[in-house]
């Protein structure tokens, strides 16, 4: 495929044309304001690339997701949360050295330094968790500052991984006024997780291999998703050369919004509202499609996805697994699933391509595992953070790497004079 041809103001243009490994194919616009003065326009980025990358693929028709190649289904299936964040951030699979070597280092970075416990005890019992994981997130640049990208990325990488679980455990026990529970090396990332949130002191805490397994497997489902919004947000913020800290607290940021990762919590307090309401599934299905209700079905649709999430349909099965395995008997799933149908038989829905996307049955599964609801991000981010650290650590070894900085569409006042206060 050679160029695409444009013609603007009677002129005709020819504009490069890439196509990806996958056969995915853009218009080269990089040199179109130099040739034509003109930019484009895009609301919401739904048809602009903002970089070419080697880390994840979607294809939203096929319902396909594949992290450096290997398919979502296999991953979860077979590998472990700590493999998949090695694969996505250095490319390939591990091996046995690379992996027990990876694990070692996260292991032994995992506890937090110590005058951050101050910076605890500033937060109200009530805070939102995500609120303060981009807090403390940030505040690790004060710790570690970052002198030298090559030197520093590596290790960086490892300190962020290994102690957003300690954050996050600590903050959950910041909000149940409990103790602290320190990370454990003899245990697995995930173990330590659990571990630490739910270990109470002088007691020993034993969790069920269902619980660990099926937690290791909600973190890769949630470990990359090419450029969605909150990895946007890291690449906008990494282009500047911030430090690596600052970059991945504005990725908590982006996510915590309810339209994406803050949808798993909003989803659950819609099941329960909908369970509390004598299950009045179709009555919440109606008011989703009535635009004045501005009512959501939260969960369901995604900008790229148009015909199935796989990991809403691998997490459909899970949930069913885990709640089974725990003995739990959840009146939440079977809502999940009665609006899952209803709303996969509904003309609305189907005209709109909606369907369940990762955060429908995710909150129903952490649930089980005794996470509380204003947890669920927090785990999202947990998961996401290899993904975003693989983006952030893509653009900045590029090195044609240039500040992202987009162009508008002014559509303000033209120039007018400025009159004193007391002519106005
Ligand atoms: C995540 O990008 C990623 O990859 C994100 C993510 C990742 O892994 O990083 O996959 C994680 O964020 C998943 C999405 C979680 N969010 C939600 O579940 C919130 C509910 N979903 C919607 O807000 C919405 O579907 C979005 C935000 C997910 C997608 O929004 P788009 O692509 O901008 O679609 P849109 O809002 O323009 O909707 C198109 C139409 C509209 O109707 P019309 O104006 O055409 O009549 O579909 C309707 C919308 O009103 N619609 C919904 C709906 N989602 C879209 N109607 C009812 N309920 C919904 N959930």
């Amino acid at each position: 495929m050679d160029s695409a041809k444009l013609t603007l103001n009677g002129k005709e243009y020819d504009l490069p044309v890439l196509v990806g490994s996958e056969q995915e194919v853009a218009i080269d616009i990089t040199q179109l304001r130099a040739q034509t003065g003109a930019i484009t326009l895009d609301d919401g980025y739904g048809n602009t690339g903002s970089c070419k990358s080697a880390i994840t693929f979607i294809d939203g028709d096929k319902g396909i997701l594949r992290y450096r190649g290997y398919p979502i289904e296999e991953l979860a299936n077979k590998s472990s949360f700590i493999e998949v964040a090695y694969l996505l951030i250095y490319g390939e699979l591990p091996t046995v050295d690379q992996l027990d070597q990876f694990k070692h280092d996260l292991t032994h970075h995992s506890l937090l330094p110590e005058d951050m416990k101050k910076m605890f005890e500033g937060f109200t019992s009530s805070a939102h968790p995500m609120g303060v994981l981009s807090s403390m997130v940030a505040s690790l640049s004060t710790f570690y500052p970052e002198t030298d990208y090559k030197q520093e990325a590596n290790l960086n990488i490892i300190r962020l991984i290994s102690k957003i679980k300690t954050i996050a455990a600590f903050s959950y026990k910041k909000s149940l006024g409990q103790p602290y529970i320190y990370p454990r090396n003899d245990l697995s990332y995930t173990g330590d997780l659990l571990h630490m949130m739910f270990a109470v002191p002088s007691e020993k805490y034993d969790f069920s291999p269902v619980i660990e397994d099926a937690l290791d497997k909600l973190l890769i489902l949630h470990a990359d998703h090419e450029q969605n919004c909150s990895t946007s947000t890291v690449r906008m913020a990494g282009s500047s050369h911030a430090n690596v800290y600052a970059t991945i607290s504005a990725g908590v940021g982006a996510l915590w919004g309810p339209l994406h990762g803050g949808a798993n919590q909003e989803v659950i307090e819609m099941l329960e509202l909908i369970a509390n309401d004598n299950m009045d599934y179709k009555k919440y299905i109606s008011q989703a499609k009535d635009k004045n209700s501005g009512f959501k079905l939260m969960g369901f649709g995604h900008r790229v996805y148009k015909n199935f999430d796989p990991r809403a349909q691998i997490l459909k099965g899970a949930s069913d697994r885990v709640l089974h395995e725990l003995g739990i008997n959840d009146p939440l799933l079977e809502v999940a699933k009665n609006l899952e149908r209803v709303a996969l038989e509904d003309p609305y829905f189907i005209e709109r391509k909606l369907y369940p996307n990762v955060d429908f049955y995710s909150g129903i599964i952490y649930k089980a595992l005794g996470i509380p609801t204003n947890m669920f991000t927090v785990m999202f981010a947990i998961g996401r953070l290899p993904g975003w650290l693989a983006h952030w650590k893509e653009l900045r070894d590029n090195p044609a790497l240039r500040i992202n900085r987009p162009r508008q569409v002014y559509t303000g006042h033209t120039r007018r004079v400025y009159t004193p206060v007391e002519n106005r």
